[in-house]
């Protein structure tokens, strides 16, 4: 029985995006894999909460996916989190609603890969900024999955881009087929 995967796409300036345009392409249109796109749905970041937790219900898988922004995701995301995952839905007394579902992060970098390490530039791994995200999907008792990255996006040449959606596409077809 294939799993469904709900892409929550997350890009505010998606008409200029060259990488998340590039990765997308495989998820759109494709069998089991709804594509929803956060800033598409929601400009005013008036986000219905019910639809949200309708769509959750109705998937397997969650990825979230956008642009890594200020070691995070853009600021819509961080609003679906504050009033999507509602407590005694999500998580706290009663709150199972997420659980037992995957939860994977795919997200685009400007730096390079070796700039995310102890002495890199950015200091930290793509791992440790990550905890936030992985600690609420523990709250929500969804198993977390390694993350999705595509480093150095913006100097990504077609190749890479084509690599990177090719590993993305398989990444999708290993979470339907389970
Ligand atoms: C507001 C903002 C914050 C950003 N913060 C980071 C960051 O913390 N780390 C990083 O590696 N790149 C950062 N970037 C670069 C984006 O991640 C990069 O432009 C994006 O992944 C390219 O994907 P796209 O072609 O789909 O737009 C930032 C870009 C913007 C506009």
């Amino acid at each position: 029985m294939p799993k469904s995967i709900l892409i929550l796409f997350a890009h505010p300036s998606y008409a200029r995006s060259r990488a998340n345009r590039a990765l997308r392409a495989v998820a759109e249109g494709r069998d089991h894999v709804t594509l929803h796109d956060l800033y598409e749905t929601y400009p005013n970041f008036l986000i219905d909460v019910e639809a949200e937790q309708r769509l959750l219900l109705d998937h397997d898988h969650i990825v979230l996916m956008h642009p890594f922004f200020w070691y995070s995701a853009p600021s819509l995301v961080k609003e679906w989190l504050d009033v999507v995952l509602d407590y005694g839905w999500a998580y706290g007394e009663g709150g199972t609603a997420l659980a037992g579902k995957s939860w994977t992060q795919a997200i685009t970098t400007g730096g390079p890969a070796q700039s995310y390490c102890s002495d890199g530039l950015n200091r930290f791994s793509i791992d440790e900024l990550l905890r936030p995200f992985q600690a609420t999907a523990n709250l929500c008792q969804c198993v977390w999955q390694d993350p999705f990255v595509l480093h150095a996006s913006r100097q990504a040449t077609p190749e890479i881009l084509a690599d990177a959606a090719a590993k993305f596409s398989a990444m999708l077809e290993g979470l339907i087929d389970g």
